[in-house]
């Protein structure tokens, strides 16, 4: 029997469920997977506490890494003992071991735990995604990036200035204002109490800035678009203050005809060779040292419910893990 995480219905932190299981052989074009590390990120709070609808019951969790111990029929490419990792689902990571479809599966080089890939593949292939393809950096550009010593801003931050970027930082206090400076950041303001358009304008001689990366949502979505040059590109790619409210699309006209694009990464890796193409770009990113693991929490999975909690409550910085 391996322990697992069951909700049944949507709500706060006690819907999650700790339950022992069996994990049948796995199926045609399947692996089962014995997790060592499972990813803490995000989107598992809009799913447990319902601003995005999941499958219900079901289990929760996007991205983990471990070792291949069963091999179902009409698999090509992988072997029992094999190192992999995934990152977006199918939902069941919180787990100490899952069936998986292994066309989600990439395997793991050498150099990459198991605990560094849980902290990094979901946060840095949507790093790789916002940088390259949503918004092409080029040297020069100035991004501003919110919630700068978050999980995915970790990653993202040094990438964009290997990239040549100028880039500005949002923080929820001054000691993650000191992370986001050493993760990279040129500038950083606090946002918590003031606003951060004027600012930026500021240091921008007024012009404001090429990109805005959001992830923060209702809190920050004006603010962003105040923040932007003319014809700038505002990428709200998340939602931790709440939903972005409905709003009239000659605001963007108003604001310098602005793009705007809500993207998520299984747009970005929904096929083979797109999966392939991000989790290479971030391998090789790690190879060479621009992005490293910043795991600052771990938490054993039967604790879910507290590192849920603490992220929620915008007490983590960098990366977390569960450890089955
Ligand atoms: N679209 C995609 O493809 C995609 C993929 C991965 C992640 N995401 C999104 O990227 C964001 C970051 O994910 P993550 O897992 O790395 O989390 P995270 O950035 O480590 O944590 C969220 C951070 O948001 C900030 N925040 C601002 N207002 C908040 C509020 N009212 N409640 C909670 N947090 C608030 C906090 O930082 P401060 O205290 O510094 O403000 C908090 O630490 C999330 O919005 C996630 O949904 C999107």
């Amino acid at each position: 029997m391996t322990l697992s995480v069951r909700i049944e219905q949507q709500g706060g932190p006690e819907v999650l469920q700790l339950v022992e299981t069996s994990v049948p052989p796995p199926g045609p074009g399947q692996l089962r997977v014995r997790h060592e590390a499972i990813g803490l990120n995000f989107i598992e709070i809009y799913q447990r506490s319902g601003v995005y609808k999941i499958p219900l019951p079901g289990g929760l969790g996007a991205e983990a890494a471990g070792i291949v111990d069963a091999v179902g029929p009409e698999v090509g490419g992988f072997a029992v003992g094999d190192r992999i990792a995934y990152a977006g689902g199918p939902l069941g990571a919180y787990s100490e071991e899952r069936l998986l479809p292994a066309a989600n599966a990439v395997k793991l080089p050498a150099g990459v735990s198991s605990e560094a890939a849980a902290a990094l593949m979901l946060k840095g292939m949507t790093a790789w995604y916002l940088l390259h393809q949503t918004f092409p950096v080029r040297p020069g550009h100035t991004l501003l990036v919110h919630a700068a010593a978050g999980g995915v801003a970790s990653i993202l931050v040094p990438w964009a200035k290997h990239l040549g970027a100028i880039v500005i930082g949002t923080a929820g206090s001054p000691e993650k204002a000191e992370l986001a400076k050493a993760a990279g950041c040129d500038h950083v303001l606090l946002y918590r109490d003031r606003e951060f358009a004027p600012e930026v304008r500021r240091l921008t001689d007024g012009a404001g800035v090429d990109v805005v990366y959001d992830s923060v949502g209702k809190d920050t979505f004006n603010g962003s678009l105040d923040s932007l040059r003319r014809r700038g590109m505002m990428v709200s790619f998340g939602n931790a203050s709440g939903k972005v409210p409905p709003f009239e699309p000659i605001l963007l006209s108003e604001k310098g005809s602005l793009f705007l694009t809500r993207p998520t990464l299984a747009h970005y890796t929904g096929t083979r060779p797109e999966l392939e193409a991000a989790a290479n770009a971030l391998f090789e990113v790690i190879a060479k040292g621009i992005v490293q693991p910043q795991i600052r929490r771990r938490y054993p999975l039967r604790e879910v419910a507290r590192a849920q909690t603490e992220l929620a409550g915008r007490h983590t910085t960098g990366s977390s893990v569960l450890l089955p």
